[in-house]
């Protein structure tokens, strides 16, 4: 069903903390602080879905000062080189990744998984066999919008063919 699919382009990210649930998310909302989000698009007949019926879509986003993010990101996929979106699902075994504490990029709560959110979120600790995949975005009227599929292979997908085939 569409709340299951994993973010599709045209889809508009929604916020995913509870107290906000479903609101659309501003720039202004964003930060270098991680700001969990789902994407949101059509039901069959024209309703929102707000595509939550797979926790494998959650998103983390950041906002950035301008510079700070570097390669491997895709620039071209962030919102002026300042904002970018990743799939906050931890690669080595699914858990939801968050800010880690010492200030030094993502950290996963399960195993220690640590992820830099400006370098495309490489891995730069612990077991995780792969970066999180970023999400191409733009920015349209006040409204973050996906415009496309993730641009690396997300958790749970385990091989390439798996994650080319469902494309
Ligand atoms: Fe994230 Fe194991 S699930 S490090």
């Amino acid at each position: 069903t569409r709340d299951k699919m994993p973010p599709l382009k045209g889809d508009i990210l929604v916020h995913a903390e509870a107290s906000k649930e479903g609101q659309p998310i501003r720039i202004s909302d964003l930060s270098d602080q991680l700001v969990r989000a789902w994407p949101m698009g059509k039901g069959e007949n024209g309703e929102n879905v707000i595509r939550k019926g797979d926790p494998n879509n959650i998103l983390a986003l950041y906002r950035f000062p301008q510079g700070q993010i570097v390669a491997p990101t895709n620039l071209e996929a962030t919102i002026g080189g300042e904002t970018v979106a990743y799939s906050d699902v931890c690669t080595h075994a699914g858990c939801s990744v968050a800010d880690s504490d010492q200030g030094d990029g993502m950290k996963c709560p399960c195993h220690s998984g640590q992820y830099d959110p400006k370098r495309g979120c490489v891995v730069i600790g612990g077991p995780p066999p792969r970066p999180l995949a970023q999400l191409p975005i733009k920015l349209e009227g006040d409204n973050l919008v996906v415009t496309g599929f993730f641009l690396a292979m997300p958790y749970p997908y385990t091989s390439e063919a798996e994650w080319e085939s469902f494309k």
